[in-house]
């Protein structure tokens, strides 16, 4: 006697809603598991964490950089190297590099900060941005941590 192996329409239904089924539950409980056990990001990194290659930022320009929970910004200015939080300290916006102001902006209210130091130009920021220091190891660029 000879077993017929073909798949059957049904077996085929039966075997596409259990895909369907596990799919929607991994849909519901990555969520959940994610908002019970986030990933560990450090506020501040204990460790440097590295920028790019020394020189890669041209003058006039900046570059984002995960700098643990938040973002930093790293400014070439005509003056040099410059590296701070881009966490504004009114609100805790994310500040941008504008180049054409040649200002570090906070959309949120119109803050304004000097490239050079981090101080509020203008705006409702009630001090200026945190600075994190920088440092070139090896032929590249490191912000945070000691050298
Ligand atoms: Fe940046 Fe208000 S949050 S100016």
């Amino acid at each position: 006697m000879v077993e017929d192996k073909t798949l059957s329409r049904r077996s085929f239904l039966k075997f596409l809603q259990k895909i369907l089924a596990a799919t929607g539950i991994a849909a519901i409980a990555g969520p959940i598991v994610a908002y019970f056990w986030p990933t560990q990001l450090e506020e501040v990194p204990s460790e440097p964490v590295p920028v790019g290659p020394e020189g890669s930022i041209p003058v006039g320009e900046a570059q984002v950089v995960r700098y643990g929970r938040y973002p930093a910004l790293v400014i070439n200015t005509s003056e040099g190297l410059r590296s701070y939080s881009a966490v504004c300290t009114h609100f805790a916006c994310i500040v941008k590099w504008d180049p054409e102001l040649k200002q570090i902006v906070c959309p949120c209210h119109e803050g304004f900060f000097d490239p050079l130091d981090g101080s509020v130009i203008s705006g409702p920021p009630p001090r200026p941005l945190d600075v994190i220091p920088h440092f070139v190891k090896n032929g590249t660029l490191f912000i945070g941590g000691e050298a």
